[in-house]
């Protein structure tokens, strides 16, 4: 195991009715931004247990982040946010809601232009408190230090990470999921599962914990994704599946241990320029990186195959075979296309789409030997 410091501060708030604590959670008198999406908190009701919750408490809103939220969205926040003194963001929404919350929380007191942040990786000393109230499990985001925000104008996907956007608490209601498309539960399945594999699917480094919970989480998303779809008001289904999400990316399971992260870089110009959702650029990209790097990642591919999908007979090689297929047939069972050209993307589009990895200095994988042309190797496999 590799040496490791590790600390997350997060209060996590967890079950029915914990949006009813929020007043317990804000200090008393804070003048409080709070930010959503494009309104499912005005349809489903979360948006009237929050304002009940916080009616005692100066409130501000500042709606409209869209999914994979834009910075010059962000910006208007910040100028809001200056403009009412705000000393409390508080975030209700999923991953974009949450990710935006944390850079406009860096903006607000960053000196110097805040796209900065994470295009120089310049370094963030403070941010205004936030917290969060969770609607969608996906992310993780809402335990954990990191945010990507999209520049429309630069055309690109960025990210950035910094203990000081690490949230003072996330409020997880599962029930506060209820409402969720179908397609949007099938992504935060398909998203959560693959950043455990991104932590995961490396090489052995005789990590115990990390290993046996990740593979304990993946087994867990597996089984419970499909019977959130079947079954979408089953309250232990919806909070299973939110606790799994929120621990695949809180930093337990990455603590240690070599990471990848391949398939999320390799995915942000797919949806820059082509528009999937976050989670659709993953059930296209892993199996490509599983097959590009299956000599690298084989022994803990074997571990996958056995321990989540019960794939235990045969050669070596059948049985890595045989995992690469199961892990897209799952995908594809929770109803996301695992292929570029059901997106319509051909291979003519390929070199705008890897172009940006050498451009940006990514070497990427656990190897760091993946950079533009080999993530074109990978888009190829997945045409
Ligand atoms: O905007 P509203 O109207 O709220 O609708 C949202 C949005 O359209 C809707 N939604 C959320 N909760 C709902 C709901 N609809 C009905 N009922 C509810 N309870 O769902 C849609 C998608 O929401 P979004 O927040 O975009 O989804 P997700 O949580 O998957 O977040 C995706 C973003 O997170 C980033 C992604 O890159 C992407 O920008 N990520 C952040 C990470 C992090 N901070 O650690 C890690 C991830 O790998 C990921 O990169
Ligand atoms: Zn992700």
């Amino acid at each position: 195991m590799n040496n490791f410091e590790f600390c997350n501060p997060v209060k996590v708030v967890f079950g029915k009715g914990s949006i009813a604590r929020l007043s317990t959670l804000i200090p008393e008198g804070s003048k409080i931004l709070m930010l959503y999406g494009g309104g499912s908190i005005k349809k489903n009701g979360i948006h009237t247990q929050v304002s009940e919750a916080l009616k005692d408490y100066p409130l501000t809103e500042f709606s409209g982040i869209e999914a994979n939220p834009h910075y010059d969205t962000c910006m208007k926040a910040v100028e809001l946010a200056r403009r009412k003194k705000t000393d409390f963001l508080l975030a209700v929404g999923g991953g974009s809601v949450i990710d935006a919350t944390k850079f406009i929380a860096a903006a607000i007191c960053f000196k110097g232009d805040p796209w900065d942040i994470p295009a120089k990786n310049a370094p963030v000393e403070r941010a205004m408190p936030l917290g969060v109230v969770l609607t969608l499990s996906a992310t993780g985001s809402e335990t954990n230090e990191r945010a990507v925000i999209s520049n429309i104008s630069e055309g690109q996907k960025l990210g950035f990470a910094t203990p000081a956007v690490f949230p003072a608490f996330a409020v997880m209601d599962p029930e506060a999921t209820y409402s969720l498309p179908a397609a949007q539960v099938a992504n935060g399945v398909v998203d959560s599962f693959i950043h455990v594999i991104e932590q995961y699917l490396t090489y052995p480094v005789d990590a115990k914990v990390q290993d046996a919970f990740a593979e304990s989480l993946m087994r867990i998303i597996r089984e419970e994704g499909p019977r959130a779809l079947k079954d979408p008001l089953d309250y232990n289904i919806r909070a299973n599946l939110m606790w799994a999400a929120t621990n695949a990316l809180n930093g337990w399971i990455g603590q240690g241990v070599p990471q990848d992260w391949s398939s999320h870089r390799i995915g942000y110009p797919l949806t820059v320029q082509f528009g999937l959702a976050h989670a659709e650029t993953l059930a296209v990209i892993l199996p490509g990186v599983m097959q590009y790097m299956q000599k690298e990642k084989q022994e803990k591919i074997l571990r996958l195959g056995a321990a989540v999908f019960d794939i235990t007979e045969g050669s070596t090689k059948e049985r890595v075979e045989k995992t690469i297929d199961a892990v897209e047939l799952f995908f594809r069972d929770m109803g996301l296309k695992t292929r570029l050209h059901e997106y319509g993307i051909k291979e003519t589009d390929l070199d705008a789409l890897t172009s940006p990895i050498d451009r940006l200095g990514w070497k990427l994988s656990e190897k760091g030997h993946i950079g533009t042309k080999a993530a074109r190797e990978i888009l190829l496999l997945r045409l």
